[in-house]
């Protein structure tokens, strides 16, 4: 196959990009986007911030706006995320305790509902685990709301979405380490106690190749009966085409593995400046990263 979208098809998968609500006019943009992808995540529109910007009043227009141009365009849409300590409205911020924890419930039950039927995926909750060896929960003012609250959102957002497959998703994540235990051992807790989780996503925000035993960290996740997704892809550095081939054949070799979406399509739209750490340069051309992405899903 030729573009990504068909070529990770081709074993059952999708492979994805992050989508900014402001580059829809762009027809350089829109042209690789609708060519080469087959899911879509809005970078920032579907969070909390964009979403709910005063308490109880919500506004879609950027996350239907993506949703509308992925769907009329036969692509699915991974929701972005329900819950993050990041980009929370600025009212919610100043909020704690049980005041919170209704604020929160209430958002992931609005926003789920909005998008009921119309997302493959949730990242439930975002980046809930600290860095470095701890293992353990991040502070914030979600985490202070009670170490339960993970599990209620998941919950919450499984009432309001049956259908949508409820990850969770984190960086750091990489390889089997600290962190990633933290959270193969809350999954493992949830799938004995009944909590609804379906997927894990891994960020994969990369610097040159993935940790060795990266596969072996998708594997034991996915033994756990979860999906695993790689959720945001990019990856700096010198040995930039090597490492993506190395990514995608790992989640090639995972039975489990539904996809693969990076965080961007030109190095132009990415977070990293000056990185350059994705597949299509400033003027929309494929790199040779492309290229061993490319090969890698046709070689499967
Ligand atoms: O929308 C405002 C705009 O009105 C204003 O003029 C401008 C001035 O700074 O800011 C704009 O908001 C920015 C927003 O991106 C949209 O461009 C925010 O300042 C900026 O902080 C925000 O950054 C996003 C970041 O999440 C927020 O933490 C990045 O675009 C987005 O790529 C990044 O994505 C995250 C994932 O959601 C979670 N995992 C890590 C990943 C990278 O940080």
């Amino acid at each position: 196959a030729s573009t990504l979208g068909a070529a990770a098809a081709q074993t059952g998968r999708y492979f994805g990009t992050a989508v900014a609500a402001g580059k829809l006019g762009d027809s350089t943009y829109v042209n690789i986007l609708n060519r080469e992808f087959s899911m879509v995540t809005a970078e920032n529109e579907m969070k909390w911030d964009a979403t709910e910007p005063n308490r109880g009043q919500f506004n879609y227009s950027g996350g239907d706006r993506i949703l509308n141009q992925a769907v009329s365009n036969g692509k699915r849409v991974r929701g972005h995320a329900l819950l993050w300590y990041q980009q929370e409205p600025g009212w919610a911020q100043g909020l704690s305790g049980s005041d919170l924890r209704q604020a929160m419930m209430n958002h992931v039950t609005q926003v789920a509902t909005h998008y009921k039927g119309k997302v493959y995926s949730w990242d439930v909750v975002n980046e809930a685990f600290a860095d470095g060896g701890s293992g353990g929960r991040r502070d914030s003012n979600l985490q202070r709301t009670g170490n339960d609250w993970i599990e209620a959102a998941f919950r919450a957002a499984r009432d309001a979405d049956p259908g949508a497959k409820l990850c969770y998703n984190d960086y750091n994540t990489d390889g089997v380490n600290a962190k990633s235990t933290g959270i193969y051992n809350m999954v493992k807790d949830f799938k004995s106690r009944g909590v609804p989780i379906d997927c894990v996503g891994f960020q994969s925000h990369l610097s040159g190749n993935p940790p060795g035993d990266y596969q072996a960290n998708l594997q034991r996740f996915a033994d756990l009966g979860v999906e695993v997704q790689i959720t945001e892809l990019d990856i700096a550095g010198s040995n930039q085409a090597q490492a993506y081939g190395t990514v995608t054949r790992a989640c090639l070799a995972v039975a489990r593995c539904a996809g693969i979406t990076t965080w961007g399509i030109r190095d132009t739209d990415s977070w990293r400046t000056g990185e350059n750490p994705l597949l299509f340069d400033g003027n929309g051309n494929k790199k040779a990263a492309y290229n061993t992405v490319l090969d890698a899903l046709n070689a499967a």
